[in-house]
Formats: structure tokens, C-alpha cells, sequence
């Protein structure tokens, strides 16, 4: 461990920690351009200057490591005019775009500038002018001019993504970003580098100009792409949709977990929100002479509740969902297993084929909660039947129901393996968030409302339990889906009641051994390992 002081105040760290570390340890912020936690050191931007007693010379503090004893200041006035200085070079060439710039309230040059420089500017000359709005890949617009060369998206792309799409060409004030000749940026997780990019060099072609970022709320929850879990921010604004089409939630952006995701997402994650807003089932529906009519909750739930009192439970199939949370889970159970006595329950449904997985973040189950639905025992026990098995016997005629949560059964397994199975049944009852071709063969539709509408638990691969958190409220008339199994238990007369996830949480701790001694507050934001 060093003893060292950083104006004034004494602190000890241990050794190997840069001066700048050491600081935001303490609540000091020095401010930085090319530092990221993530990425090597470059040590290129110097705006992390600070005055060491003794030393002659002002130094790099996210390069310089502390030493035992020595004295540090981030405030005096060598420290103030030096960081003056390098904004004022920065903003040299720096168009004066922040009115119709998208990073504009999240932009470190304005955020700096207004903290640290304030100075009255000398330039004179003509600025250098470099291209702008140049689509690079898929996901980002490179906007040259507003680039302080910090080069953090170069190192991403080399040490993260280890793609190496991106470079620093030409020289002194000519010298720019750009992509190696023939490429794009292009890499499974390309968002990031706007994540990183300080200025609004880089922004994110998804997001721009739909909403100033200060209109946007947020939210911290879990990515329900895959079942790596990884720890994001929801970014909506529910007061201004009529600017954006209708649509609530604006972006993903990722939050930070030393233990799962670090400070990155991959692309599919990130982008793959649209399904909160679009496409979206809002209210119950009953096939009528071959069309889905919409009806009132209270019918719907009267006639299904009215199938379960017809049929006896070896007739019935239910297929729950790894993208449902625990709460949801648990409550499916209690309902259709221990009340209901149906033993044919099973969540795997295959994966597509030729899913994408790597050795980083990218999980080839892509479902949030696959290890919950183990955990709760989803599956047949006790001579109950598989899919597979539900399907044939669906065509044999002796499964007279099938309860979908939310599986596209035709996208995943193909139209011919399980087009036959579901028009065979007498009632194919779907609950689930969007419409897609497998509710095309659905005699009941149910809404349920999506990860971003919803209290709950997900656990992850590595069998961690981590929170999702309600953003918005559920679209149209959905519901959650254990608030859908409340109203059918209701209506069977069954004892299964409940006021909220967290009562259902209390519950599932008393009863599942793996969760004993867990809550809501110990899981907290950043979740907890089951074990
Ligand atoms: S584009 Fe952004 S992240 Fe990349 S070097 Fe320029 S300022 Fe840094
Ligand atoms: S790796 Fe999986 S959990 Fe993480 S952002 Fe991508 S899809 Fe979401
Ligand atoms: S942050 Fe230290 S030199 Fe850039």
C-alpha cells in the first residue's frame, strides 16, 4: 500500500494504482479523453494533466502510477491554465456544431469545457475542415471534424472486439479516423465505440435525432437477448412519443458489471428493444369463424378458464418461457402443476439453427432465464411429456390443449415439423407480447407485457439472479404474465394469489431451495451467484 495526498487529502492505495484511479477513489474527478477503464492506457490527449510536488514538470495522471508519499494537486493554477490550454487546442478545428449535434448534453468537449475551461478564446484562423456524417458500418456515423483523436475507438476495435477495423491516418491537424481501406465497421459489437467516443464524433445511426438525450429517463434491467445477462440501462421517454412514431423506449446502452458484461453489449442486445414498441398484441383475442376478434380479459379468461374445467390435465400441454422472469414462472407452476395437476410442462423449445455464439459475451441460448426455468423445474417429470412428444400427441389427438408462453413455434421449428400438431389441437392458446406466424394458428391470444414493462428476476448461464425493473407501463391491455395466471386461478376457484413480484419472490425462496435466503434488496442492481 502507498500513503500519498491528492489536494490535501491523505488516502492510501495500493500499489500499482494511477493517480488518477487513486483520485476518483476519493470522489476527485480529473478530467480525461483517451483514459477508459476497458482499453490500455494511449496517454495521447493529456487533459488528465496534474502537478506532482517535487516533479518539474505537470504529469499524466492515468499513466503516472502513485508512489509513497508523494503530494499530489489536480487544482492549482498550473494545473487550471495547462487544462485551458488543451481544450482550447482541442476546439481549434472543432466545428461549432452543438445545436444540431446528437451528442449534445452527453458531449465531454461542451461537459469540460463549461468545468474546466471557460477561457477566452485567441483563434482567429479558418478552421480545418474534415468530412462529415460519413456512414462507416451498419450501426455508426463518423463525423471527423468533431473528433478530439483520442483513438479509445481504435483500441476497442483492436483489444475488445479484437476486429481492427478502425485506424488514425494522415498527420497533424489533417490526421483523422477512419475505417482500413475495404472495411466497415462491422463487428458484433460496433455500438460500443459510440459508448466511448467522448465527443459526438461517432454517433449511433439507430438513435440519432429521435430524442435529446435530456428528455430520456432511465432504468436499470437485463438484456433479454441471450442468457449471458448483460447489465443495461433502458432509455425511454413516455412524455413526447408523439415526436417519435409512438415509440417509448429510445435506446439500450450498457451499464456496468465487473462480474457479466463489463462496460459493453453486443449489437443484437442493443438494438433488439424494437419489440417493446412494435408489432405489439394489446388485447385478448377468441378465433371466431376463423378470425381473432378481440374481447374483454374477462371473457377471455372466463372461456379458458372453462377449457382447463373441461379437459382432464393429460390432455393439456403447457409450454412456459425462459424470456418470462422467475415470478412469472412460479406462478405458472403453482397454477398448471400443483393445482391443476398437469404434468405435461416443458420450456426447451429448440434454438434456431445457425445461432451466432462466441468465446466473449454472445451466448448461443438466446433467452434471458433458460437457468430460472431449471431452477423451478419446468420440465416433465413423472411420465410427463416432452415438446416433442405434446406435438405428436397434439396430431394423435390426445392433446387437446396447448398452452404457448410467448414461443414462436413455426420460426423455431419450422412450419412443416408444427403446423400439423397445432391445428390438430382443439385449442391452441397463445399468451405472449408480439404477433408472429405462430399465432396465425392460435384459437386464444393473451398479452403479456415485455422485460421493459415489468418487476422480476432473470437467471443468468453462470446462474446468477439479477432484477429487471418496470420502465413502462405494460402496452394496451396487457399484463404480466403471473397477473394472467392470478385472473385464471381466480376464475377455477383456485388459491393462487398474489400482490407483486416481490410477495412471489418471497415465496419462491421458501420453496426452491436454490434461492433460500435471497430477496429483492440482496440481489440489489448488480445481482447475486445462486451458489
Ligand atoms: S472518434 Fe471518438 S473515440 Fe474515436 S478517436 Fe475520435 S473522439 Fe476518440
Ligand atoms: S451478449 Fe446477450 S445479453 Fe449481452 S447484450 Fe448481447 S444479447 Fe444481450
Ligand atoms: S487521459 Fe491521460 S493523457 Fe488522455
Amino acid at each position: 500500500m502507498h500513503t500519498l495526498t491528492i489536494d490535501g487529502k491523505e488516502m492510501r492505495v495500493e500499489r500499482g494504482t494511477t493517480i488518477l484511479e487513486a483520485a476518483k477513489k476519493i470522489g476527485i474527478e480529473i478530467p480525461h479523453y483517451c483514459y477508459h477503464p476497458g482499453l490500455s492506457i494511449a496517454g495521447n490527449c493529456r487533459m488528465c494533466l496534474v502537478e506532482i510536488e517535487g516533479v518539474p514538470k505537470l504529469q499524466i495522471s492515468c499513466y503516472t502510477l502513485v508512489s509513497d508519499g508523494i503530494k499530489v494537486h489536480t487544482r492549482s493554477e498550473r494545473v487550471i491554465k495547462a487544462r485551458q490550454a488543451i481544450l482550447e487546442f482541442l476546439l481549434i478545428n472543432h466545428p461549432l456544431d452543438c445545436p444540431v449535434c446528437d451528442q449534445a448534453g452527453e458531449c465531454y468537449l461542451q461537459i469540460y469545457y463549461m468545468r474546466h475551461g471557460l477561457y477566452n478564446s485567441t483563434f482567429l484562423e479558418d478552421k480545418v475542415k474534415k468530412r462529415k456524417a460519413v456512414v462507416i458500418g451498419p450501426t455508426v456515423i463518423l463525423d471527423s471534424e468533431r473528433c478530439v483523436l483520442c483513438g479509445r475507438c481504435v483500441r476497442f476495435c483492436d483489444e475488445v472486439s479484437k476486429s481492427s477495423e478502425l485506424g488514425i491516418f494522415n498527420r497533424g491537424d489533417h490526421s483523422e479516423i477512419s475505417t482500413f481501406p475495404k472495411k466497415e465497421l462491422n463487428n458484433k459489437y460496433s455500438g460500443n465505440v459510440v459508448d466511448i467516443c467522448p465527443v459526438g464524433a461517432l454517433t449511433d445511426r439507430d438513435f440519432r435525432f429521435k430524442c435529446r438525450v435530456w428528455y430520456l429517463k432511465e432504468k436499470p434491467s437485463i438484456c433479454p437477448g441471450c442468457s449471458n445477462g448483460c447489465n443495461v440501462w433502458i432509455h425511454y421517454n413516455v412524455d413526447r412519443t408523439c415526436k417519435a412514431e409512438g415509440k417509448r423506449v429510445m435506446r439500450i446502452k450498457p451499464r456496468f458489471n465487473e462480474e457479466v458484461n463489463k462496460w459493453w453489449i453486443c449489437d443484437e442486445g442493443r438494438y433488439g428493444y424494437k419489440f417493446v414498441d412494435d408489432n405489439r398484441i394489446e388485447k385478448p383475442y377468441i378465433r371466431q369463424q376463423g378470425k381473432l376478434i378481440p374481447v374483454s380479459w374477462d371473457m377471455a379468461i372466463e372461456r379458458i378458464a372453462g377449457l382447463l374445467k373441461k379437459y382432464p390435465p393429460e390432455s393439456i400441454g403447457i409450454v412456459p418461457s425462459p424470456q418470462c422472469t422467475n415470478e412469472d414462472n412460479f406462478v405458472l407452476k403453482k397454477l398448471f402443476s400443483e393445482h391443476l395437476g398437469i404434468k405435461n410442462i416443458d420450456y426447451r423449445v429448440p434454438s434456431q439453427l445457425n445461432v451466432y455464439s462466441d468465446d466473449f459475451l454472445i451466448r448461443e441460448d438466446k433467452n434471458p432465464n433458460s437457468r430460472g426455468c431449471e431452477e423451478l423445474g419446468l420440465f416433465p417429470k413423472d411420465k410427463g411429456l416432452e415438446l416433442k412428444d405434446m406435438l405428436r400427441e397434439a396430431e394423435n389427438k390426445e392433446i387437446k390443449i396447448l398452452y404457448l408462453m410467448n414461443h414462436d413455434l413455426v420460426k423455431k421449428m419450422g412450419r412443416e415439423e408444427v403446423a400439423l400438431a397445432l391445428s390438430s389441437v382443439d385449442s391452441l392458446i397463445f399468451q405472449g407480447t408480439n404477433f408472429n406466424e405462430t399465432v396465425e394458428f392460435a384459437d386464444f391470444l393473451l398479452p403479456s407485457s415485455t422485460f421493459a414493462e415489468k418487476d422480476g428476476t432473470f437467471i443468468n448461464q453462470s446462474g446468477r439472479v439479477q432484477k429487471i425493473n418496470k420502465a413502462l407501463e405494460p402496452l394496451g391491455d396487457s399484463l404480466s404474465e403471473w397477473k394472467i395466471f392470478v385472473k385464471i386461478a381466480r376464475e377455477l376457484g383456485i388459491p393462487v394469489e398474489y400482490g407483486g413480484p416481490e410477495e412471489i419472490f418471497f415465496d419462491i425462496t421458501k420453496e426452491i431451495s436454490s434461492f433460500v435466503g435471497l430477496s429483492y434488496s440482496l440481489i440489489g442492481d448488480e445481482g447475486i451467484n445462486l451458489y
